[in-house]
């Protein structure tokens, strides 16, 4: 299996230990693949547009909220159907543009640009030009944010402006969560 972006390696730190799977991770930053490697996981440095591997050689990948990062999505998602064996999935994760609504409300950010980002309202397009089926699985939520988490995440995220915008809440705030996880396979 391979998982491109993994970041701490949590995912793959599980998948290893609790299905017994073969993992190799790549992510660009230096730092993540140093966590990932503490953990006794395979991790290299590498970007998941130009993957160092041959054609077919995964039986499964996983770009877990990630793709909305990479410059060339479609040149990342078509590297990815080509290391995969025919039949192969993809298992990539997004969001919707609803997500976290209520906090680029309160940080009277436009959202609109995320139409355009990978994630629930555009991965299946942009999936089915390198796989041959994709299913979309939507997951909902709420959670629920004090004024010290909602500064902690804007500080973490410069799109929703900055910490220092945050205005006093006099309770805490309503947060949506949703999120789609997609599916891939490779033509048989
Ligand atoms: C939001 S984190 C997600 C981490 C993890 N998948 C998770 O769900 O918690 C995005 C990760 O993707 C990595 N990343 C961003 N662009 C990348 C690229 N072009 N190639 C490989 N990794 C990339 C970042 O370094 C970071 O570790």
């Amino acid at each position: 299996m391979l998982e491109v972006g993994g970041g701490e390696g949590e995912l793959a730190e599980r998948i290893v230990n609790e299905l017994g799977a073969e993992l190799v991770g790549i992510d660009q930053s230096e730092r993540m693949v140093e966590i990932q490697r503490s953990k006794g996981l395979d991790a290299r440095v590498g970007d998941a547009q130009e993957l160092p591997f041959a054609d077919g050689e995964f039986d499964a990948a996983l770009a877990a909220w990630m793709l909305y990062h990479v410059p060339d999505p479609h040149r990342a998602v078509a590297e990815l159907a080509r290391v995969l064996r025919p039949g192969g999935r993809l298992v990539a994760v997004g969001n919707s543009i609803e997500h976290l609504a209520e906090l680029w409300d309160l940080m009277g950010r436009d959202r609109e640009y995320r139409r355009e980002v990978f994630g629930r309202e555009t991965a299946e397009d942009w999936l089915l030009r390198s796989f041959a089926r994709v299913e979309r699985h939507d997951v909902e939520g709420w959670v629920t944010m004090d004024e010290a988490a909602v500064r902690r995440y804007v500080a973490s995220w410069s799109d929703l402006g900055s910490e220092h915008d945050v205005p006093p809440l006099e309770e805490p705030l309503r947060v949506r969560r949703a999120c789609s996880v997609f599916v891939a396979e490779t033509a048989g």
